[in-house]
């Protein structure tokens, strides 16, 4: 079966592509950095083109505006690239006969009273979130569909903006960055999220599944297990408030994921963060 990954530039398209390489399945990457298969999912012909051409039997959308802010400022194109484009995806699949798996969000909840359960109701705080939902709704229309949410996803990557990656810039550079102490989630391991994504592809998954790392905890805390791996001195990181960073969107304060779900299909959970962080230290040395 030919993989196509749409995103496959990005963090989470990145480790689907090599997961997928691993395990012996065809890929194909499709994108607006040069992929080989160029796919704006603002464009719709590009997104007709590209199914004509790449004939996938299975497809990853990965691809998203995934810059909260950027959606707040930009709702119109947040539109396009988070809800139109994934239903047309979605309408191609359904044409092809091809599988879909999507990857979602926490942000599709408010954050008032997580961890979250895949059927606990949603309510989206943000343009991101909005988007990101109407997304999944068009997707979740295809029979078979898979809709991932993830959260706080990190892994080694010099060429990414993660969290973690932007955790050891500043503490490389000695610039003071300036962490939420109130915004709750599961820290989500690149490389175990997409092993995780694709076995649950074999085993023949449908419907939404939670996909996070085993731990709840605040952004700071997470910061600070972050330096204690990496042997860093954590005074560069200032806790704050989300209500003292003055950001464009609004966060889900309360969120993280439950992975019961998950751990019932798969027989185990994601690696714990410390164990993760270790493999980052291991590469960073
Ligand atoms: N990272 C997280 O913490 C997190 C948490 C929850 C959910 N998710 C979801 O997981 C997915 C992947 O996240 P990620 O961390 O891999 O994000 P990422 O590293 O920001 O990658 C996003 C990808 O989308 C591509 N893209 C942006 N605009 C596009 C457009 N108009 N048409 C086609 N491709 C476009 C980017 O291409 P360029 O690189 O060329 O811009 C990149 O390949 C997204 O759907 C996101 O909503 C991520």
């Amino acid at each position: 079966m030919k993989a196509l990954i749409i995103g496959s530039s990005g963090q989470i398209g990145g480790f689907l592509a090599a997961g997928c390489a691993a395990g012996g399945m065809e890929a194909c990457g499709a994108g607006v950095a040069g992929e080989e298969f160029r796919l704006d999912l603002a464009v719709p012909d590009s997104i007709k083109e590209t199914f004509a051409r790449a004939r996938p039997g299975i497809v990853f959308l990965c691809s998203a505006m995934t810059h909260v802010d950027g959606c707040e400022r930009n709702p119109e194109l947040a539109r396009r690239v988070n809800a139109l484009g994934p239903a047309l995806v979605a309408e191609h699949c359904r044409a092809a006969g091809a599988r879909l798996v999507y990857l979602s969000t926490e942000y599709v909840f408010d954050g008032v009273a997580g961890p979250y359960g895949e059927d606990d109701p949603t309510n989206p705080v943000s343009v991101y979130g909005r988007t990101k939902l109407e997304g999944e709704l068009a997707v979740l229309a295809v029979a078979g569909a898979l809709v991932i949410r993830t959260t706080v996803v990190y892994s080694y990557d010099t060429a990414a903006k993660n969290f973690i990656m932007q955790l050891i810039a500043n503490a490389r550079s000695g610039a003071a960055m300036r962490v939420p102490k109130d915004q709750f989630s599961n820290p989500t391991y690149a490389p175990a999220l997409a092993a995780a994504i694709l076995a649950l592809v074999s085993k023949g998954a449908a419907g939404i599944y939670n996909v996070v790392g085993p731990e709840l905890m605040d952004r700071y805390a997470f910061a600070l297990r972050a330096c204690a791996a990496f042997g860093l001195e954590p005074s560069f990181l200032e806790p704050q408030f989300t209500s003292e960073l003055e950001q464009a969107a609004a966060r889900p304060l309360r969120a993280g994921l439950k992975t019961g779900k998950l751990v019932a299909t798969l027989g185990q959970s994601l690696p714990p963060v410390d164990e993760s962080l270790a493999e980052i230290a291991r590469a960073l040395k």
